[in-house]
C-alpha cells in the first residue's frame, strides 16, 4: 500500500490489517501517542473542508507527528500559476506523506506520478473520497460486526457524491450486499459506477422514493445535494430539499438500522433524528479520525522513493470529462484503462475519445 487514490485498489488483506490497527487505536489510543513522532504530513486542500482537514490534522497530532500545508489555494503558489506537478515535487521533498483535496477529478492519481512520498486522496472533485470510505467501513464493522449480508440504502446526490462512489466500489468486496440507490433521475449514479456494478454482478435497485424502502434496510446512508458541483443554480434549486429523513419516517425502520451521513448535512436529516440511537453519523466522524490515524501510521513507515519517469501516455485520444485533471494540467501523460465498454481515462474513469493529431509541419 503506497498511494491511497481509490480504496477499492486495496486488497482485502491490506484492508483487514488497516482495520485491525484502527480497532486497536480506538480501544487504546494512548498507546499510539508517539508512533509518528518526527514525521510531517503535507496537507494540501485546494477545496473547502472542515471535517476531513481537521480530522487528518488531529489524527497526525494524536500520533505525535506534525502538519504543514494550506487550506486555501489562494495562499499557495497555485494562484501564481504553479502546476500541480511542481507543487507536489516540492512538497514531497519536505513532507513524509501528502494528503490532498482538489476540485479536479483524477488529481490525486496525477499527483502520485510526481511524488516521492505517499499521496492520499482526500476528495478529487465529484469522483472519489477513499478515506471517507474508511470512516464508513469502520462504522459499519464496529456497529454491525460485518459488512456482508446487508441491505444498504444510499440516498441523495449519487451523481456528484464522491463518498457514494468510493463506498459502492469498496463494498463490491463483500458478500450479499444489496443496494437501494435512492435518487431522482437527475442525480442518479454516474454511468461508470453503474457499469462497475453490472460488471461485478452487484445487486442494485435504482428507486426515487425514500420512505417505501426504509423498513427493509440495515444501513441508510444519507448524503447532501452537492450544490458546488452544479453548473446551473436553477437546477440545484429544483432538486434541493427533495429528501428529508425525520423521526416519523424512522418509525417503521429496523431497530438495528444504522443511519449514516458523511456530513456536513444541510436539510436531508432533521434534527429530531439526532437523539435516535440508530443515528451514528457523529460517531462515524470520530471513527474517521481513528481510521486516518491507522492509515497515516501505516504510510509513515513507507520509505522515501524518488519517482521514476512518468509513464508514456497514449497518443491520439483525450478525456471527454471537462472536470478531469488532464484539462488543467495538460503536461500529464494521457493514461487509459480498458473496460467492457471501451477505453476510459485512468485519472477520472470517464470515456476517452479519439482525435486527429495535428500534422507535424515539415521543417
Ligand atoms: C464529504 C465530501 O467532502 O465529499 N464530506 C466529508 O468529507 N466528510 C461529503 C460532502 O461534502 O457532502
Amino acid at each position: 500500500m503506497r498511494n491511497i487514490n481509490d480504496l477499492s485498489e486495496l486488497t482485502m488483506e491490506e484492508f483487514r490489517e488497516l482495520y485491525k490497527l484502527t480497532s486497536n487505536i480506538i480501544d487504546r489510543p494512548e498507546g499510539y501517542a508517539d508512533s509518528a513522532r518526527g514525521k510531517v504530513l503535507g496537507s494540501l486542500f485546494y477545496e473547502p473542508s472542515t471535517r476531513t482537514n481537521l480530522s487528518f490534522s488531529t489524527a497526525m497530532m494524536r500520533l505525535g507527528g506534525s502538519v504543514m500545508g494550506f487550506s486555501d489555494p489562494n495562499s499557495s503558489s497555485t494562484s501564481k500559476g504553479e502546476t500541480l506537478k511542481d507543487t507536489i515535487t516540492m512538497v514531497s521533498s519536505y513532507a513524509d506523506m501528502i494528503v490532498m483535496r482538489n476540485p479536479r477529478e483524477g488529481a490525486a492519481k496525477a499527483a502520485a506520478l510526481y511524488s516521492s512520498v505517499p499521496v492520499i486522496n482526500a476528495g478529487d472533485g465529484g469522483h472519489l473520497h477513499p478515506t471517507q470510505t474508511l470512516a464508513d467501513m469502520t462504522t459499519i464493522l464496529r456497529r454491525r460486526g460485518s459488512a456482508n449480508h446487508m441491505k444498504i440504502g444510499i440516498c441523495g446526490d449519487l451523481k456528484y457524491g464522491r463518498t457514494v462512489h468510493s463506498l459502492i466500489k469498496f463494498l463490491q468486496k463483500f458478500e450479499d450486499v444489496q443496494f437501494y440507490l435512492i435518487a431522482p433521475r437527475e442525480l442518479a449514479i454516474p454511468e461508470y459506477i453503474r457499469r462497475f456494478m453490472v460488471e461485478h454482478g452487484m445487486q442494485f435497485y435504482e428507486v426515487s422514493g425514500l420512505e417505501p424502502v426504509i423498513p427493509m434496510l440495515d444501513v441508510l446512508y444519507m448524503t447532501r445535494i452537492q450544490k458546488e458541483r452544479f453548473t446551473s443554480e436553477a437546477e440545484y434549486n429544483s432538486l434541493k430539499g427533495i429528501y428529508c429523513l425525520n423521526a416519523r419516517k424512522l418509525r417503521d425502520a429496523k431497530p438495528e438500522l444504522l443511519v449514516m451521513h458523511p456530513l456536513p448535512r444541510v436539510d436531508e436529516i432533521a434534527q429530531d433524528v439526532d437523539d435516535d440511537p440508530r443515528a451514528v453519523y457523529f460517531d462515524q466522524a470520530r471513527y474517521g479520525m481513528y481510521a486516518r490515524m491507522a492509515l497515516l501510521l501505516t504510510l509513515s513507515r513507507q520509505p522515501y522513493r524518488k519517482p521514476g519517469k512518468a509513464p508514456e501516455g497514449v497518443h491520439g485520444c483525450r478525456c471527454t470529462n471537462p472536470k478531469c485533471v488532464t484539462k488543467t494540467e495538460p503536461y500529464l501523460p494521457m493514461l487509459t484503462v480498458h473496460s467492457a465498454e471501451g477505453e476510459c481515462c485512468a485519472y477520472c474513469d470517464k470515456p476517452v475519445d479519439a482525435y486527429d493529431e495535428p500534422l507535424q509541419e515539415e521543417e
